[in-house]
């Protein structure tokens, strides 16, 4: 097992990762304080292993409450069932609630553990990759409103991160790769490591190898930590963070949400911030291509089906709530990692995107 600190000032926690972790009782209960536990999961995940994590809970009150499986159910109705549950079982605030799920159940059941008398005890046990490598670190949770995603939420770290490499076994082939489109997004920002494993190790990773994974999930663990220490709120640094997000929530956008999946949109959306780097002279057109091909490799989209008009495009990019002004923010690449850069070029811009147009 591998564990990395997250330091921050008031709620430092650990990130455990390791295969097999849902069978460590010592280590589950150290977190799961409190004489009543609430596994918040969702009906895809739960017959897979709550049954597993609810034995090794020991000599606390289990609980559970299963959300349907989908982002359409990161909502307000889920978000209150799971605070009637609690009020409904008097639950304490020293009491703990447990997100065993991908991101949409880290993002609502932690929303929830963060409103739920100002705060209660939370432990993450995320089961995709995606969630692994990003969504379970840090403390952003939410849920959606009909008007717009993520649009309701709160800064709320968890007690502990708990990563067990072995549920990746059973997370469907296009969500794994995915999640690799995120990790992906960690080498962009610097973590020379990970470029290194992911271009090394294509077989083990295909295979969901263990210790392959373990390392891998380490080392965007690190990165992702190292950033939410400098900038826990985002005022800053942790914008980094949104690498190839803006130019991909724009295709979730005009797609519906119902065409791509989040890794697989931000893969566009790096290669997107990648030609434009290269347009700036940020970076030379040999990393561009170093990126297309590992992309590509792994089977992540490199171009846009079905095609966009680019106007859209543009016009779902500028309503980004990360921009301040007229000018495009955008986080784009050099030599060393990343920069956020005002854009204001709409030409140049216009022919990066419409270059992915199939
Ligand atoms: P998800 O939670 O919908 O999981 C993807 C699919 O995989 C679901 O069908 C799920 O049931 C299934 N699944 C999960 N683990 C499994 C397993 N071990 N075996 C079999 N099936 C499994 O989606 P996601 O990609 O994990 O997360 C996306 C969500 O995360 C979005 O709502 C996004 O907004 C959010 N997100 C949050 C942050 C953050 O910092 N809080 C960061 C990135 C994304
Ligand atoms: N996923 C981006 C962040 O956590 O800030």
């Amino acid at each position: 097992m591998r564990q990395l600190q997250l330091p921050l000032k008031d709620n430092p926690y650990t990130i455990h990762i390791g295969e097999n972790l849902l069978n460590d009782e010592t280590l589950l209960s150290s977190f799961c304080i409190g004489g009543n536990v609430l596994i918040v999961s969702n009906n895809v995940v739960a017959p897979l292993y709550i049954d597993k994590l609810n034995e090794k809970l020991g000599d606390k009150t289990v609980h559970q409450l299963i959300i349907r499986d989908g982002e359409v159910n990161k909502s307000q109705s889920s978000y209150f069932k799971i605070l009637d549950y609690l009020i409904g079982n008097n639950f304490r605030r020293n009491d703990t609630l447990v997100a065993l799920g991908g991101g949409v159940i880290g993002d609502l059941a932690g929303f929830a553990a963060a409103s739920y008398q100002r705060g209660m005890n939370l432990v993450q046990l995320p089961t995709s990759l995606l969630a692994q490598v990003d969504s379970s670190v840090g403390g952003k949770t939410a849920i959606n409103h009909p008007q717009g995603k993520n649009m309701i939420g709160a800064f709320y770290q968890p007690k502990a991160v708990v990563i067990d490499t072995l549920t990746l076994k059973s997370l469907p082939e296009r969500e794994y790769l995915s999640g690799i489109g995120e990790i992906i997004k960690y080498a962009l920002l610097g973590e020379k490591d990970i470029l290194s494993i992911l271009e090394n190790n294509f077989e083990s990773l295909m295979a969901r190898d263990s210790k392959v994974l373990e390392a891998l999930i380490y080392f965007s663990c690190r990165k992702k930590a190292q950033v939410v220490a400098n900038d826990e709120k985002e005022q800053g640094e942790r914008a980094l963070l949104n690498l190839g997000h803006t130019f991909g929530h724009a295709l979730e956008t005009l797609t519906n949400y119902s065409y791509y999946l989040h890794g697989e949109a931000v893969a566009i959306g790096m290669l997107m911030a990648l030609k434009l780097s290269v347009h700036k002279g940020l970076i030379s057109a040999d990393i561009e291509n170093r990126y297309f091909q590992l992309i590509a490799s792994f089977n992540l989209p490199v171009s846009v089906i079905p095609s966009f008009d680019t106007n859209e495009f543009l016009a779902v990019m500028a309503k980004d709530k990360k921009n301040q002004s007229k000018a495009y923010r955008l986080v784009l690449v050099n030599d060393s990692g990343c920069i956020i850069q005002e854009e204001t070029d709409e030409a140049l811009l216009t022919s990066v995107i419409e270059s992915f147009n199939a």
